[in-house]
């Protein structure tokens, strides 16, 4: 195998003891496109081999003679800023962790890794590493030296994620009915997704989801400042189809204890580990929803053919012209649409000059039952009318989502804090 070849990874291996070098390195001796470039003994070695050899990936034990492996992630990331640390130890006290992930590590591994976990580790970072290079060692623009200053521990391990409010000015439009579903229509292999639900007090996500809310919002939020990758993937649920879930606090009144800031922080986190951060919001349009449009990419705004759904809708479009919430990114959903009901998504779309994307018919006994099942009709139920119009605004949303992602990197990143900068 070539060791320069474009798609090789190449790895650098540091720890004091021989044994456990030569088992890392034999772990990954039959992996064709993994190369070990080099080994090292001590931290202070180990800043002089990397520069040498520049790998992609290195396996960093954590204590070692003369130079503990976060000072020399720290150091080695300055000379060589695309490569991935991930870091072994036998301590996962939750401040080395904090310390490693701030020094600039990306994953942590528990010593001794296993084979399987640390090859799909490597391969995972691999991709960033490459990419990373790509950009340094394109001559135009000036890229900044991504120092460890610069490689903050929320790090991300893809691309920057699209956070998607579903809101209704009025509350029992369908918002959870709709957030869920979509989010199980958004989560595939290509494009991991969470759903957040973010109705801290009376939030119902995880019981449309039939799911037990071990974990929740909480969690996250009193972390909120030293978020870290392992701690949150504990702290989610995961839904029969893959679908990870972010519940909402088990008691109304611990939301009282969750900061507008903390729901931005947890949201920012989300976004730089999944594809899609799926929101479902209360319709109370207190602090903390605000926090959810501040950080929102797109909004789902949902209302019902009703004059009070309607007019507070139209409130909810004028406040988001006061906040400068970008109008193509608002996708506006009409739920239980009834043709006895006499008021036409035409007239809806007239009334308020924006564009109706999408309608989802009314159907009481289905959505009842999926609902108080817990099953969404997505999964359980697609020839469903309800469950085949989700399917038609899945692939509106989705190609709109594709085609601003495509457009997104000549946009001005200052606009993502268009929002009140409180
Ligand atoms: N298309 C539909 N047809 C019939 N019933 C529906 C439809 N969509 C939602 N519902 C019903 O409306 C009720 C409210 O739905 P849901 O809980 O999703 O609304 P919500 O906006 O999240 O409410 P809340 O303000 O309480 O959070 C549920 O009982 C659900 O069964
Ligand atoms: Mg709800």
């Amino acid at each position: 195998m070539d060791a320069n070849a474009e798609n090789t990874i190449r790895v650098l291996i540091v720890d004091d003891i021989a044994e456990t070098r030569e088992n890392i390195r034999k772990l990954l001796q039959f992996e064709s496109d993994v190369v070990v470039v080099g080994a090292a003994r001590t931290g202070i070695e180990a800043i002089d081999v990397a520069r040498e050899t520049e790998p992609d990936v290195v396996i960093m034990d954590i204590n070692m003679p003369d130079m503990d492996g976060i000072e020399a992630t720290e150091a080695m990331l300055r000379d060589v800023p695309f490569a991935q640390i991930v870091m072994l130890s036998v301590n996962n006290d939750s401040d080395y962790v904090r310390r490693a992930m701030r020094a600039g590590a990306r994953d942590f591994l528990a010593k001794p890794p296993s084979g399987d976990e640390l090859i799909s580790t490597i391969r995972s970072l691999s991709i960033l590493a490459h990419e990373q290079k790509s950009k340094l060692t394109t001559p135009l623009p000036q890229v900044a030296s991504q120092g460890p200053a610069g490689r903050g521990y929320t790090g991300s391990l893809r691309p920057q994620g699209k956070i998607i409010a579903v809101y209704s000015a009025k509350g029992g439009v369908g918002c959870t009915m709709l957030a869920t579903n979509l989010a199980v229509g958004l989560d595939t292999d290509d494009t991991p997704s969470v759903l957040v639900d973010a109705s801290l007090q009376f939030g119902d996500v995880a019981v449309a989801l039939n799911l037990q809310p071990k974990n929740s919002f909480s969690d996250l939020a009193t972390r909120a400042d030293e978020l870290e990758s392992e701690y949150v993937e504990g702290v989610l649920l995961r839904h029969d189809s893959g679908l990870r879930v972010l519940a909402a606090p088990p008691r109304p009144e611990m939301a009282d204890e969750v900061s507008a800031n903390q729901v931005r922080k947890v949201l920012q986190f989300l976004r730089q580990h999944f594809a899609y951060v799926i929101v479902d919001t209360s319709s109370t349009m207190d602090d903390i929803t605000l926090a959810v449009l501040d950080v929102a990419d797109n909004l789902v705004a949902l209302a019902t053919p009703e004059i009070p759904s309607i007019k507070d809708t139209r409130l909810l479009f004028d406040l988001l012209g006061v906040l400068e919430f970008p109008k193509e990114r608002i996708f506006f959903v009409l739920n239980r649409t009834d043709r006895r009901s006499g008021i036409t998504a035409e007239a809806v779309s007239e009334h308020l000059k924006f564009v109706v994307d999408g309608e989802i018919p009314l159907e009481e006994r289905a959505v009842s039952a999926s609902i108080n099942r817990g099953a969404p009709l997505l999964i359980n139920d697609r020839s469903n009318p309800v469950a085949k119009a989700i399917i038609n605004i899945l692939g509106v949303l989705k190609e709109r989502l594709v085609a601003e992602a495509e457009g997104t990197d000549e946009e001005d990143e200052a606009e993502r804090s268009r929002l009140f900068s409180r």
